[in-house]
């Protein structure tokens, strides 16, 4: 099996598939940064589904099980579930999953259900109107995400949601969020991270994960119960969230890239929408992949080169934080966290 330096194996490939999204989140593309005049890529130069799915399946030639569709927003991609369909026919693709924010679910949930997609993790960081509207760049009412996230399960596809936390934006309504969306989906909130260039990051911003933990607990005097949470076994190695449940079934996730970075089981390779491999979430550089493919390398060709890219890496952003500062790192949107 494919190991890394680190002796990591090679289990999970994000594919990015498209650079746009109809939200402007301040802590992803802000709206100042990505406007009216911003240059998204031209339609030839994003990978094709053929390309996609001929590259998706040299990945699981060398280990990848978990394939996970993310954008930008995915769902603006044309034909979207066509993609999911060729992906979900391969051998040994266990998983299939997409992280979305959920605004055209309503529309094509259906869809990706029949073309094989198992789950969905939508993003959705508050459920004030004000706060949301702010967070998300355009004004866009939280009801709308909901709605997305209601037509997912009536789809028979398994939902989680993410909420990304910052001080003082919306640190105050967690508990109000995950009571209200605790029996529906898995919750998991993730500390504000320094990705991309843009953002304006700082440790401030960050709540760290055992005080939202206690915030959702509760203090007793407010609306639901107190909560006890419990630690929980991860459902498989490697993964991001640190689970939690209140005894009564409902499932939290936290995801502590911060204050408790999991770099020693980072399982994961990212592709960004034109073909370049990424090894680290916190990338300055990657490998072009898609040069490659269109000079009509062979599969064994494609996969000595994804192979020996793996065999090098020595990645471990998170745990290093600290250490590194002022270097350029890739944008979000064009490797979809
Ligand atoms: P499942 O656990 O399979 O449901 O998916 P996931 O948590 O891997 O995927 P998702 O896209 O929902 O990621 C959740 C959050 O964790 C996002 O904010 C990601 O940016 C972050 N994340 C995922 N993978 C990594 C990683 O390798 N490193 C860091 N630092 N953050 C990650
Ligand atoms: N910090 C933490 N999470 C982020 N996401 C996007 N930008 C950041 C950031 N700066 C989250 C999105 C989405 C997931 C893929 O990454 O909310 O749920
Ligand atoms: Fe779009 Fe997701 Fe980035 Fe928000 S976090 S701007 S929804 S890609
Ligand atoms: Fe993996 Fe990089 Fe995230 Fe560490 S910081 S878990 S190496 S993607």
């Amino acid at each position: 099996m494919l190991r890394d330096r680190l002796n990591r194996p090679l289990r999970d490939l994000r594919l990015s598939v498209t650079d746009r999204c109809n939200l402007r989140c301040t802590y992803c593309m802000p709206a100042e940064v990505f406007g009216p005049d911003h240059a998204f890529l031209p339609r030839g130069e994003l990978l094709s589904f053929e390309e996609l799915e001929r590259l998706a399946r040299l990945f699981v030639d060398l280990g990848v099980r978990k394939l996970r569709l993310t954008g930008g927003e995915p769902l603006l991609r044309r034909d979207l579930p066509d993609l999911v369909a060729r992906l979900a026919r391969l051998p040994g693709a266990e998983d299939i999953a997409m992280t979305t924010n959920g605004l055209l679910l309503p529309r094509l949930a259906a869809d990706l259900k029949a073309a094989g997609l198992k789950r969905v993790t939508v993003s959705l960081d508050s459920l004030d109107p004000q706060v949301f509207g702010q967070m998300n760049g355009l004004n866009v009412h939280p009801d709308r995400v909901l709605d997305g996230i209601d037509a997912a399960l009536r789809a028979g596809l398994g939902v989680k949601v993410n909420t990304v936390v910052q001080r003082g934006v919306n640190d105050a309504g967690l508990r109000a969020l995950w009571l209200t969306l605790r029996e529906r989906a898995t919750v998991r909130f993730i500390e504000f991270m320094d990705v991309g260039n843009h953002n304006g990051w700082n440790l401030d911003a960050v709540v760290p994960s055992r005080e939202v933990l206690a915030r959702l607990a509760g203090d007793g005097r407010e609306e639901g119960n107190r909560a006890e949470f419990q630690a929980a076994a991860p459902t498989h190695r490697g993964e991001v969230a640190a689970r939690y449940t209140d005894g009564a079934g409902h499932e939290v996730g936290l995801i502590s890239s911060v204050t408790a970075p999991f770099c020693g089981d980072c399982t994961r390779a990212r592709l960004s929408a034109v073909g370049v491999l990424y090894t680290c979430l916190f990338a300055a550089t990657g490998t072009d992949l898609r040069a490659p493919l269109r000079a009509e390398a062979t599969d064994e060709e494609l996969r000595r080169l994804v192979a020996d890219v793996w065999q090098g890496r020595r990645d471990r952003y998170s745990e290093e934080r600290g250490e590194v500062t002022g270097r350029q790192k890739v944008e979000m949107s064009h490797i979809g966290g």
